[in-house]
């Protein structure tokens, strides 16, 4: 199956998963969207009132400054893909629950898999804990770590930026720093694709090495 087909596999099943509690109270669950070969993709938190009534995500008011934000780093929301770490809405907004987490994680998991993203902009502390559990988002907002061959960037939640002005302000200059970040990353993989073509052609055990990326190496 080519990415596409996956990506919509996965839609459809998301669309009729009763895996966990948040289904009960969903109208429309949020599988998340976007080109299947992008190289930037966004992890948000959860559907919120808006995104539960027409399935799709960021549409409400944070969904209008993440365009902002995305317009600020050069992008069209078009070329990016967008997803949440939960796909059905926690009801109120309330924070997605650890089992409702882990339900729903090998939905995402498969998204990125088949996206390949070199680049993954975690909105908000919930995304950020799928890869660096112990970083406070104060500390690393705007950073980058290499994990599993991916560049993360952990970001301040648009909601939670639009409501505080100072936030606004440092979440606008991160974002500005996101093309620069791309290309590092692009660059790098397309590195350690060619060094590992190499070694596996000249010997088999070399591999082993260039397969180990480097772990959270912050870049900046
Ligand atoms: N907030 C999120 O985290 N995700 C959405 O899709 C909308 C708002
Ligand atoms: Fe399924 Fe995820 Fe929705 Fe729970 S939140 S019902 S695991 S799609």
């Amino acid at each position: 199956m080519n990415p596409t087909d996956v990506l919509n596999e996965i839609a459809a099943q998301v669309r009729r998963c009763e895996d966990c509690q948040l289904h009960f109270s969903r109208k429309l669950a949020v599988p998340g969207e976007g080109p299947s070969n992008s190289e930037l993709m966004f992890i948000g938190e959860g559907p919120g009132f808006h995104e539960n009534e027409q399935g799709r995500p960021f549409v409400g008011q944070a969904g209008k400054f993440l365009d902002e934000l995305l317009e600020v780093a050069g992008f069209q929301r078009q070329q990016v893909f967008i997803a949440n770490v939960v796909k059905c809405r926690p009801p109120g907004n309330r924070d997605p629950l650890p089992e409702e987490l882990a339900a729903c994680s090998s939905y995402l998991d498969r998204q990125i898999e088949a996206i390949n993203p070199s680049v993954i902009v975690t909105l908000g502390r919930f995304s950020m804990a799928k890869y660096l559990p112990s970083a406070r988002i104060s500390d690393v907002h705007g950073k980058t770590f290499w994990v599993h061959e991916r560049l993360i960037v952990p970001m301040f939640h648009p909601a939670a930026a639009l409501h505080q002005p100072s936030l606004k302000n440092l979440v606008i200059q991160d974002f500005r720093k996101l093309p620069e970040a791309i290309q590092t990353a692009k660059t790098a993989r397309a590195k350690m694709i060619t060094s590992m073509k190499r070694t596996s052609s000249e010997d088999p055990k070399a591999e082993e090495k260039t397969e180990d990326a480097p772990e959270q190496l912050s870049l900046f």
